[in-house]
């Protein structure tokens, strides 16, 4: 959703702050605009659209705080209040001129402020909620701009995550958070200050996360923070083991493609030093569980949204399976709401890319609440959901730029079996059967650089059915999840409709839509019920629907008759989602390509959800 980056150093902040917000263009925006302050004033330049127009902008700009100054802020708006246009974009001023601010997140109670405001004769002038805010603070301004933001933020309900300058005191930034991240990157003579690490990480690897209700104020000679009642805060400085390189997409045309074809090294790195071959099972050490600890679990609920849901699914059904633990898996969002019963000998597994899906972190906050262990499982180091859980399992995947999340996926899942395996081998799993296990997730990047060998032939596929409006994906098992993620990558990046289904279900009512033009991806792989599953694949066929079979290595007779066949190496059933998923990861690719969509940040997509 909307990206926030500011500066205050010696180096010229117009371009760090645009280079900052092009690292941030992957969360999703509809405008951009930066504000810089030099020689007491202050110069805004924003517009709908790209940062590469307003990088064009700010380039041609005649104007001397845009070329000179060493301060300044800019965001990127992913419109909620208001349509995307360039008064409705950030950074937001007050009346005066002299205050300016960027915001993530919602101010819920922004009306009744704004009738207050106006009350005193201060008009807004945009829709937005963040605007209110910024008016506010120069209502509330007796000289010192961080007494002005606590005395402000006492009055606002909702979420935000904000920087902002003033040109009454020049060589000042000041930072806030609730509910929506902030981090700070402490360089050399310079600050950096963002919503997401991958706009500092070329600037710094040294990093501070804010917590909610923290302020922060930056100034030249370091930053200083406080909480609302102005007593000081310390928060622990990490280090951000993400490299800069990382997060740009070299010589490949899309991040998504890019980050595809990292999955072997991703799961690597997953999985590295986690595998006890020994004792058959896996060291998880975050999640900081004796044996005993693991012995008292008498249910694991898994909490988590879109493919991370799916990816907790595949972790559900290993841990029944191996763990003969009851587990479930729920969306997050519902979870808070449903008034869901807990006790203290659950286990709940929070899952999340980012770290940061609101969601997902009310339903940490719920399950913390009603007294459950709770672990998070999180690849953005520092993120709120692994330090507000405090306990867990970091992915390694490295930075996941593309707004569809495929390395993010493989290595959940991956996690999650090894999380299975931990639980089983404390339960009744024998030694011999977590051994075998080991060596199957340690087999795992090797059987996803055999799927991904297979890039072309699956592009020849997926040209075939570019031009289709809707599809199915069906499977059984395990290859259940493995059918919903496939879904939601085809719709999510070539906005075809399209549905997953337990293979079941699609004569309980979504077979009347099946007709010559509606393909069914059948996940045919070797997994208990796929006899059953190829029965439904041929009902589809009998109804004219074009069905492209996914198969395993040594039974390819499962795909005979069939459309199209895609052959993926054999494995055990908890395995099979892995290099299921990556097939269906190249063909919602290879498809979407030829229908010439938007790869890395589809329309109305926005890479990590923080409002509910
Ligand atoms: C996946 O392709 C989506 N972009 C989306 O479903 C995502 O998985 C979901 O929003 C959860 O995000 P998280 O993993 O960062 O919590």
């Amino acid at each position: 959703m909307c990206g926030i980056v500011g500066y205050l150093g010696k180096r010229k902040a117009a371009e760090i702050l645009v280079d900052g917000l092009r690292r941030l263009e992957y969360r999703g925006y509809d405008s951009a605009g930066i504000a810089c302050l030099y020689d007491q004033k202050i110069d805004v330049i924003k517009n709908p659209g790209k940062v590469r127009t307003l990088r064009e902008r700010v380039e041609s700009s005649a104007l001397e705080s845009i070329k000179k100054a060493n301060v300044g802020i800019g965001h990127t708006r992913w419109a909620t209040h208001g349509p995307p246009n360039e008064v409705n974009a950030h950074p937001h001023q007050d009346a005066s001129g002299h205050f300016v601010m960027v915001h993530n997140g919602i101010i819920e109670n922004y009306k009744s402020i704004r009738s207050g405001l106006a009350q005193h004769g201060i008009e807004c002038i945009s829709d937005t909620d963040s605007e209110v805010l910024i008016q506010l603070i120069a209502f509330c301004y007796e000289g010192n701009l961080e007494e002005a933001i606590a005395e402000s933020l006492k009055k606002v309900k909702g979420t935000y995550g904000i920087v902002v300058m003033t040109d009454h005191e020049p060589g000042k930034l000041v930072a806030a958070r609730c509910g929506s991240p902030i981090v700070l990157g402490l360089g050399k003579n310079e600050t950096l200050v963002a919503s997401d690490a991958s706009a500092i990480i070329p600037h710094t690897r040294d990093a501070v996360y804010l917590e909610d209700f923290d302020m922060a104020v930056i100034t030249e000679t370091g930053v200083q923070m406080f909480d609302l009642q102005r007593s000081p805060v310390d928060r622990e400085v990490m280090e951000m083991d993400w490299d800069a390189c990382a997060a740009e997409k070299g010589e490949h045309a899309h991040y998504m493609l890019k980050e595809m074809f990292e999955q072997p090294d991703s799961i690597r790195n997953a999985i590295r030093g986690r595998l006890d071959f020994e004792m058959g099972t896996a060291i998880l050490s975050g999640l900081d569980f004796s044996p005993r600890d693991a012995a008292m679990i008498n249910r694991v609920l898994v909490v988590g949204c879109g493919t991370s849901m799916h990816a907790g699914m595949v972790g559900e059904y290993a841990i029944e399976e191996m763990a003969s633990i009851l587990a479930e898996v729920e969306q997050a969002a519902e979870f808070r709401y449903r008034n869901p019963i807990i006790t203290p000998s659950d286990l709940v597994l929070a899952i999340s890319q980012s770290g940061e899906t609101a969601d997902t972190l009310a339903a940490v906050r719920e399950a913390k609440h009603k007294g459950a262990v709770v672990a998070g499982i999180c690849n953005v180091v520092g993120s709120t959901i692994a330090r507000e859980t405090g306990r867990g399992v970091y992915l390694h995947a490295g930075p996941e730029i593309g707004v569809a999340s495929t390395k993010a996926f493989t290595c959940q899942v991956s996690v999650m079996l090894m999380m299975a395996l931990k639980l089983a081998r404390t339960r009744r799993m024998p030694l011999n059967e977590g051994e075998e296990l080991c060596r199957w997730i340690e087999r795992l990047p090797e059987l996803v650089e055999q799927v991904l060998a297979q890039s072309d032939a699956i592009k020849a596929v997926a040209q075939k059915y570019a031009d289709c409006e809707n599809a199915f994906f069906i499977g059984r098992g395990y290859l259940y999840p493995a059918a919903l993620e496939g879904a939601l990558k085809l719709k999510e990046i070539s906005y075809i409709h399209a549905e997953g289904y337990h293979a079941a279900e699609l004569k309980h009512g979504p077979i009347a839509l099946l007709e010559e033009k509606t393909p069914v991806v059948a996940l045919l792989n070797n997994v208990p019920g796929k006899d059953k599953t190829l029965g439904n694949a041929e009902e589809c066929r009998a109804r004219k629907a074009p069905v492209i079979a996914i198969v395993s290595e040594g039974d390819e007779e499962a795909g005979e008759g069939f459309n199209d066949v895609i052959v993926l190496p054999d494995c055990p059933p908890c395995i099979a989602p892995i290099p299921t998923v990556v097939a269906l990861q190249l063909l919602s690719y290879h498809i979407a390509v030829a229908r010439g969509c938007e790869i890395d940040q589809p329309r109305n997509l926005a890479k990590s959800v923080t409002v509910e």
